[in-house]
């Protein structure tokens, strides 16, 4: 069985990897500081396929932390590598921290690999690097625009860290994944996305208006220049998010790179506004959704979504699944989460 190292493996992504990873089976070790998550996660984790996987309770940032960690875990045959802080808003008020956190982290997590030999790791990034592109959809080749904050900084530096480092060795791979915007939750409601306090995206501000907790959603800006005026996201359902983890990890293991390092977008290649989802959800739940229109979000973007023809062609990676599949799921989760049957 081959090890892997799953940083942030409690969050929401993370989470939904394990389980994509032990159904393929592979051996999943969980490091973790849960500042954003809980350790029950790895209850549900369990629930879904059997395992409770191994689990460090680490601040990756903090390098003595990190080494003895690593000193603890032997034959690990790849990393994917998660943690890290993300809200965007939360990066403009205390840039720092997550300067601090979201590179120090990786840089801890390159040197233990380098020392202790690890060859492949995957790494979380985002189309937040690609600001609001000229030109869609885009491909892995669009210009980076300088990031609008911290956050997505980290994103850019943390993929420039990941190029300059291979260039410099010989024997270290790895595959930087761009996601789109993750929404909905595992079909069996055992995992899902669990913001703390007022969630700041999209789904899980509509579910937790749908189950009562918000009055009211809040649609940021319908005099964008789309076909209805509002904002346009690429949504890629969790678990397609989480498999496209397993064929880049495979990629790495079986050798079948091209270059030591590779990016991808990951996407379903479709846009839709923010109103379509909100009819979309109003459509497969059946529920009548309260929400205005405000004004723009500051640092918004109008519109985005990805060209996945090198993800499908190189990778062999495709979404299976629908914005509605997705929207359906993250509801089914929030209800089951909140005991509303
Ligand atoms: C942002 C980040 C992205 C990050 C992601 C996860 C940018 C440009 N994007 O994505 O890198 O990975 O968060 O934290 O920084 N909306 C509403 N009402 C709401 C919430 C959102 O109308 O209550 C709208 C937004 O204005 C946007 C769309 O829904 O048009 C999606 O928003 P959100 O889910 O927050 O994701 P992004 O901002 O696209």
């Amino acid at each position: 069985m081959k090890k892997i190292i799953v940083t942030g493996g409690t969050g929401y992504i993370g989470s939904h990897t394990c389980v994509e990873l032990i159904n393929s089976g592979f051996e999943v070790i969980i490091i973790d500081d849960l500042s954003n998550s809980t350790i029950e996660v790895l209850n549900g984790i369990k629930k879904i396929t059997g395992i409770k996987p191994e689990f460090y309770k680490i601040d990756l940032a903090n390098a003595k932390e990190t080494f003895s960690c690593f000193n603890k875990i032997k034959n690990v045959s790849g990393i994917i590598h998660f943690a890290a802080y993300k809200a965007v808003g939360e990066s403009v008020n205390f840039p720092l921290k997550y300067y601090k956190n979201n590179l120090n982290s990786l840089i801890n997590i390159i040197e233990n690999m380098q020392e202790k030999s690890f060859k492949n790791i995957i790494f979380s990034s985002s189309c937040t690097v690609y600001g609001q592109a000229e030109k869609l959809p885009v491909t892995e080749q669009s210009p980076i625009i300088k990031a609008d904050s911290p956050y997505g900084n980290t994103k850019q530096i943390s993929e420039e860290i990941i190029y300059d480092t291979i260039k410099s060795t010989e024997y270290l791979k790895a595959i930087s994944l761009r996601y789109f915007n993750p929404i909905g939750a595992h079909e069996s409601s055992e995992i899902g996305e669990l913001p703390i306090g007022e969630p700041a995206n999209l789904v899980p501000y509509i579910t937790q208006t749908a189950v009562g907790i918000r009055k009211q959603l809040r649609i940021f800006g319908n005099d964008y220049n789309t076909p209805d005026g509002t904002a346009i996201r690429d949504y890629i359902h969790i678990t397609d998010l989480a498999k496209a983890h397993i064929a880049a990890l495979n990629r790495l293991l079986n050798k079948e790179n091209k270059i030591n390092y590779e990016v991808f977008n990951i996407g379903t290649g479709k846009g839709n506004s923010v109103l379509e989802v909100v009819k979309t959800f109003e459509k497969v739940t059946g529920i009548k959704l309260n929400y205005k229109i405000v004004n723009r979000r500051p640092g918004d973007i109008e519109k985005i979504w990805a060209d996945t023809s090198h993800a499908e062609k190189e990778l062999g990676f495709k979404t299976e699944k629908s914005l509605g599949d997705a929207l359906l799921s993250a509801w089914n989760w929030e209800k089951k989460y909140r005991n509303i049957t």
